[in-house]
């Protein structure tokens, strides 16, 4: 079966309003795979501009790092589903390991924060991974069946249909330390058995599922080779356009 191929651009904290603009422009302005979708993933402040600068050409796609587990009011601070709609988006992160660690997330604010993603019409890019220390005590397939049975038990099989998932081991996100490709064909392999198990092979087979960790354009080609690497989920490299652009061309 022939899955969407994505390649999306996770910038984090990154870029200034006017170096956001300027690199979108410079990626437009390449000449990139029509058969994968591109997704960027700015800072909130940008998202608008950014929206509005893609609509101009097919196959480009933005979306937000994360949104609230609530659907508006008295939440300082936090952006909602709603708001990120509003602005044009079509995707939300969620579940990003730095979101994990740093903002200690539990699985009960992914699931609301999935249901607000789902009820504004947006698609859930919900990422999944194991710390180094669950990779070298051999816990890894376990850690992340655990991450993914924990949220995606509260969704139907038409619900995660629309998902797209992804894998960022967190010892190879910004170390540059890559999985081989037989690690993540591996793992992405044991996920799309996890999901066939809590709901139907018509979903697993069809659910797009990226590597992220330190892919860049010299490894891009060697992981999308990969029979169940849909594509990638990229930081660092994507904040280049050069770079990013390569990745979108090494199906
Ligand atoms: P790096 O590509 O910088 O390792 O980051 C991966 C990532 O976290 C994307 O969400």
């Amino acid at each position: 079966m022939s899955r969407k191929k994505i390649v999306a651009g996770n910038w984090k904290m990154n870029t200034s309003f006017s170096e956001a603009a300027d690199l979108v422009e410079q990626i437009l302005a390449y000449d990139t795979d029509a058969n994968v979708t591109k997704i960027f993933f700015p800072p909130f402040p940008y998202l608008k501009n950014v929206s509005d600068t893609l609509a101009v050409k097919t196959g480009y796609y933005s979306g937000a790092q994360n949104c609230s587990e609530y659907e508006h009011g008295a939440f300082t601070g936090e952006v909602s589903a709603s708001m990120i709609s509003s602005v044009g988006c079509k995707f939300v992160l969620i579940g990003h390991s730095e979101r994990r660690n740093y903002f200690k997330e539990t699985n009960a604010q992914l699931v609301s924060k999935i249901q607000q993603v789902i009820k504004n019409n947006l698609v859930p890019v919900f990422c999944v991974g194991e710390l180094l220390a669950e990779r070298k005590s051999n816990n890894h397939f376990e850690t992340v069946n655990h991450q993914l049975k924990e949220v995606l038990r509260h969704f139907t099989k038409e619900e995660v249909n629309n998902f797209i998932l992804a894998y960022e081991p967190v010892w190879a996100i910004g170390t540059g330390e890559t999985a081989s490709p037989l690690q993540a064909q591996e793992m992405h392999s044991n996920i799309r058995t996890c999901v066939k198990e809590l709901f139907k092979e018509q979903v697993a087979s069809h659910i797009p599922i990226l590597y992220g960790g330190s892919c860049n354009e010299k490894n891009a080609a060697e992981l999308f080779s990969c029979e169940d690497v849909d594509g990638g989920l990229i930081g660092g490299a994507s904040l280049k356009a050069d770079s990013f652009c390569k990745i979108i061309n090494s199906f």
